[in-house]
């Protein structure tokens, strides 16, 4: 099946193979590590098809009857849950009107440069304690861009909370702790991306929206 893939995908496919290996726990190794080589050199290899940066949502771009509803969708639809790169995952197919009237969509086309597709996929996340996201690139064909939107958070009882992480290439490491209502716009196909595991007591839930481009 592998060669009804875009070429893209395969090569996004072949390096999760090397990034999951090289951040197992969800910790970044230090710089000079052959982990961290191989997670700066995928970040590198993208580089040059990447549209944009990760970048931050407006903070009033979400009201927060959108938000209340989303957090109700998340949680009904967590009883059929699966797990995905050390965490939870559950489909958001049913959310998706809710999103259809938010303005998040408009304000996504307009901060990037490229004609989207019109249908999305969407699907929730859910970390607890001890859970994480291993360093990855979206590899779904229908998955190359992604506004990842913070549901609901709950900070470590001890200790420092953990963010989402980007490889953006040449060195450059960045990280966001996102608190509800607040997103993270960003080419997912091309940019390494994952979170360090969760403290004591430390809860977040997400929404994840994919787009791609026609
Ligand atoms: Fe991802």
């Amino acid at each position: 099946m592998a060669d009804l893939l875009s070429k893209d995908v395969r090569q996004s496919r072949l390096w999760n193979r090397l990034l999951e290996r090289a951040t197992p726990t969800g910790w970044i190794l230090p710089k000079g590590t052959p982990q961290r080589m191989v997670a700066e050199l995928a970040a590198d290899s993208a580089l040059k098809d990447r549209l944009i940066p990760p970048v931050l949502s407006p903070s009033d771009l979400l009201p927060a009857s959108i938000l209340q509803e989303l957090r109700e969708y998340a949680r009904s639809a967590r009883s059929s849950a699966y797990e995905a790169l050390g965490h939870q995952v559950s489909d958001g197919a049913e959310a998706i009107p809710c999103i259809d009237k938010s303005g998040i969509l408009q304000w996504c086309r307009e901060n990037a440069p490229v004609e989207f597709s019109e249908s999305i996929k969407m699907c929730f996340i859910y970390y607890r304690e001890g859970q994480l996201c291993r360093l990855h690139f979206d590899d779904d064909e229908a998955w190359e861009f992604n506004f990842l939107l913070c549901l609901e958070r709950k900070r470590p009882e001890n200790g420092k909370a953990t963010s989402t992480y980007f490889f953006e290439g040449n060195e450059k490491l960045r990280s966001y702790d996102l608190s509800p209502g607040q997103a993270v716009w960003f080419h997912s196909r091309c940019t390494p991306h994952g979170r360090t595991p969760l403290g004591q007591g430390e809860e977040v839930v997400l929404a994840s929206l994919g787009m791609r481009s026609v």
